[in-house]
This record gives C-alpha cells, structure tokens and sequence, in this order.
C-alpha cells in the first residue's frame, strides 16, 4: 500500500488524491467480502417472475429461495424435504421419481400463474474413490444431479418459449469443471451438469431462454458439515480450518451462492448463455 506511515502534509494533491481513492477502494473490497448480508444490497430485478426452486429446503437453495423472493419473485419451492421450506408454494416431491420431475415445471406454472425461471440447484454428494462407490451412490447421483435437471429443463423450455423466455441457473460445482480427488461419482455427475449447461445455453438462446450455471467450492451448508460428522470432525473445527485455505479468508455462506444466482436469473445476466461461473474466494480445487 503506498504511503503507509508517510506525512500527508507532504504529499502531492494528485498523489494524495489516487491513495484515498485507492484506500477507499480497499476498504469498499473488504466490506463486500466480509458482507454476506443480501438486504443491504436489495435491488427489485425480478418483480413479476415467477420461479421454480429445487433443493428449496437446503443450505444454498433457502438462501437462493430468500434472495429471489427479496428481489420481488414469487418461488414455488421444491423439495422432498418440507423443513425450512419459506416460499410461496411448496411443491413436495421425490426428484428420483420420473413423472413428478416431468410435471413440476407446469406444476409451478399452473400454481404460480407462470414461470420465468428454474433453479435446478437440488445436489447430492456420496464421497469415496470408485472401488468404494456402490451402484445405489452411482444411480442416485446421477439420478438427482444430472437426470432431475434434464428432465425439468427438457419440460420447462417450451414452457418458457411460450412466453417468450426466460432463466434457467444450475448449480454445478468447481468440483464439476476441475476434478477434485475422492470423489469420482460426484464430480462426474456435477461435470454432465456444467456441459448440459453449456449445450442448452448455446441451443435455446435463439429463444430467449439463457441458460447458466453457478459453480461453488466449498460452501457452509448442512452438505458440507455432514460430510465431516461421517468422518468423525468436529465441524466447526473442519470449517474454521477450511477457511484458512481460501485466499479471501473464508468458505462460502449460502448467501454468497445465491446473489450469483439471482444475478444470473437477472436482466443484468441479460448477454450471458452457457456461462459456468466459479464462484470460490480465489481458491482454486486442489
Ligand atoms: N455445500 C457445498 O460445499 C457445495 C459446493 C458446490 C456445489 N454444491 C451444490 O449446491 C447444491 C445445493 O447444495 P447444499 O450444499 O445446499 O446441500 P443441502 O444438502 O443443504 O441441500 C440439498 C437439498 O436437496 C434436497 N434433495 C436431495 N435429494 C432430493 C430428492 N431426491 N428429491 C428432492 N429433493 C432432494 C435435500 O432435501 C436438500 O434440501 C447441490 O447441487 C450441491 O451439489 C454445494
């Protein structure tokens, strides 16, 4: 930092000028990656949507639900869990089961009066190398983080299309774009999702349908810290350890996933399609 100790006195108004700016700056840099608090930012970008909101009932999808909702959406929620559901409809279901996927994007429309976006942000993570991995982890991963969401963006294009478009924003990972060790299942399953999204974001552009996805590293939510139970840690201990080893000082909150995702669903996403937008405190998978 220049100046640092120096006599203001003596420096040179131009000079004096550009190390407030940059002070200010920094200062401005520290408060919004210590600020995870969405309502001092609030902005009306999605007043009259109407979004579908898988996993609604987890750690990133509340906070997705909650920032949509802030921003002036109305979300029907979705998920097999009702605990911590806050939405404007609540649309239960198993996303293994086949039919209640095909038929959720026109369940939300018919109960919300329409349907502008989609979040397919319902995960699960079975952790272990391959030779540990059952057909029961293969087939459930595959079936809730890459089946679910072909199913409910195949039913809710022509949905959109109808009314002339909309926002779809998956929840990918970093883990899906650079392979983390141990986890072969789950990183496979997040990278089908990063390139289903850049395949429809490519071929219904032309219909005014964007498709993106949010790709998280590690983020504080009830995935993270069951992972670290199963193995014995204490997870406020495994956390504040892990945040050590991200460069800006810290894992994700939930929140610091879903201001990305409404960003996506935006109008101020407007030019983007098939983005995979890494979303991880400078930290790189390793
Ligand atoms: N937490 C992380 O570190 C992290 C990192 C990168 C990506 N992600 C991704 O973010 C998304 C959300 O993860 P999270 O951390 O909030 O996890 P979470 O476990 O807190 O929430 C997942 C939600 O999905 C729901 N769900 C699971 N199986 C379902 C099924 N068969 N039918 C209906 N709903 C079902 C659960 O009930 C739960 O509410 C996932 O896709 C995950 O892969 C998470």
């Amino acid at each position: 930092m220049p100046f640092v100790g120096a006599d203001l006195q003596a420096i040179p108004n131009h000079a004096l000028r550009s190390y407030v700016e940059c002070r200010e700056h920094e200062i401005l840099v520290e408060d919004v990656h210590n600020d995870t608090n969405s309502e001092r930012r609030t902005m009306m970008r999605l007043e009259g949507r109407n979004a579908l909101v898988t996993g609604a009932a987890g750690g990133i999808g509340q906070a997705i639900s909650a920032r949509l909702k802030l921003e002036g959406a109305r979300v029907a929620a979705a998920d097999i869990d009702p605990s911590g559901v806050d939405a404007d409809a609540y649309l239960a279901g198993d996303l293994t089961d086949a039919n209640y996927c095909d038929g959720l994007p026109q369940a939300a429309m018919d109960t919300l009066g329409g349907l502008d976006i989609l979040v397919n942000n319902a995960g699960i993570i079975r952790r272990g190398d391959i030779t540990q991995a059952s057909d029961d982890d293969y087939r459930m991963s595959m079936a809730i983080n890459v089946e679910a969401p072909f199913r409910l963006c195949r039913a809710a294009i022509p949905i959109m299309a109808e009314t002339g478009g909309g926002a779809i924003v998956n929840t990918a990972s970093c883990w899906g774009l650079h392979p983390g060790p141990h986890h072969p299942v789950y990183v496979m399953s997040k990278a089908a999702l990063a390139s289903l999204t850049q395949c429809l974001g490519r071929d219904h552009a032309h219909q005014g349908i964007r498709v993106n996805a949010v790709c998280p590293n590690e983020v504080d939510t009830p995935m993270l810290r069951t992972g670290f139970e199963i193995r014995g840690l204490d997870p406020e201990t495994a956390i504040g350890e892990l945040d050590c080893t991200v460069p800006l000082g810290r894992i994700a909150q939930p929140e610091d996933i879903a201001d990305v995702v409404a960003f996506l669903a935006s109008d101020d996403a407007r030019y983007m399609c098939g983005a995979l937008l890494e979303v991880n405190g400078g930290k790189p998978v390793g």
